[in-house]
């Protein structure tokens, strides 16, 4: 598989803090590249800097492909409350550029599990329903590109299941390069094609879930997650 993304020692610096350091890994196109590390490790950074919302310091971010499409999920996603879900995909997407009919729309808040509730204002929406409609937003225009930053915060069972399938679907049926950041390691490694392991900005190791037991030392991801971190 080629490289979508090279990413050379990319460093994001804060005041007196790098909040992501040094960084050099690269995202082969197709594959579901899963984040994990501590609060602060530098994961929502680094994810904001592949969107282009925030500016490296020093470092490179080189795409192997032109004029990609990105899907972004990240933070809460920005929604006009007093606007159904329907009419939020419809404005979003005008504003993106993308031209969708009512199909796609209905497709899409299905996918997202919101079909029944398309015609209600987002506003009304609870937080899962919100963090739904954000992922509808970043799933329109079919993307090449998809960049969740814990997508599955907020959400309930059937909203953690429904997202992992999602991933999954996305996974099978199109070419989409997904990068997805969590805290729950045993769901990320459920969709997850490599899991890169960051703390203090840095990397700790980058590798499949085979790998990630095996280098790590541990009887699960858990406890290999838990050695790599004591050790680094
Ligand atoms: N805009 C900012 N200004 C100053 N410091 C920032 C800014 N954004 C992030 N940081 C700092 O950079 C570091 C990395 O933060 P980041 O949000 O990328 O971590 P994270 O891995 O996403 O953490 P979490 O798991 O809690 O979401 C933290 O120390 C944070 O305080
Ligand atoms: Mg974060």
């Amino acid at each position: 598989m080629e490289n979508l993304i090279e990413i050379k020692n990319l460093t994001k610096r804060y005041k007196s803090k790098n909040a992501v350091n040094d960084l050099t890994i690269n995202i082969k196109k197709g594959e579901i590249y899963g984040l994990i590390g501590n609060n602060g490790a530098g994961k929502t950074t680094l994810l904001k800097m592949i969107a282009g919302i925030t500016v490296p310091t020093f470092g490179a971010i080189v795409v192997s492909e032109k004029g990609i499409k990105t899907g972004t999920l990240i933070s809460k996603p920005y929604l006009y409350g007093d606007m159904s879900a329907a009419d939020n995909l419809k404005a979003l997407s005008v504003a993106a550029g993308y031209n969708i009919d009512k199909s796609t729309i209905s497709e899409t808040l299905d996918m997202v599990g919101l079909s029944g509730v398309g015609n209600k204002k987002a506003g009304s929406f609870s937080t899962g329903m919100k963090q739904r409609l954000g992922l509808a937003l970043a799933l329109i225009g079919n993307p090449d590109l998809l960049l969740l930053d814990e997508p599955s915060n907020g959400l309930d069972v059937e909203g953690v299941v429904d997202l992992r399938n999602i991933i999954l679907k996305i996974h099978k049926e199109s070419e989409t390069t997904i990068i997805v950041s969590s805290h729950i390691l045993d769901e990320l490694a459920k969709t997850a094609t490599r899991i890169c392991l960051m703390k203090n900005g840095k990397l700790i190791v980058d590798c499949s879930e085979q790998e990630f037991l095996e280098k790590g030392g541990g009887k699960s991801l858990e406890e290999s997650y838990l050695k790599f971190m004591a050790q680094n």
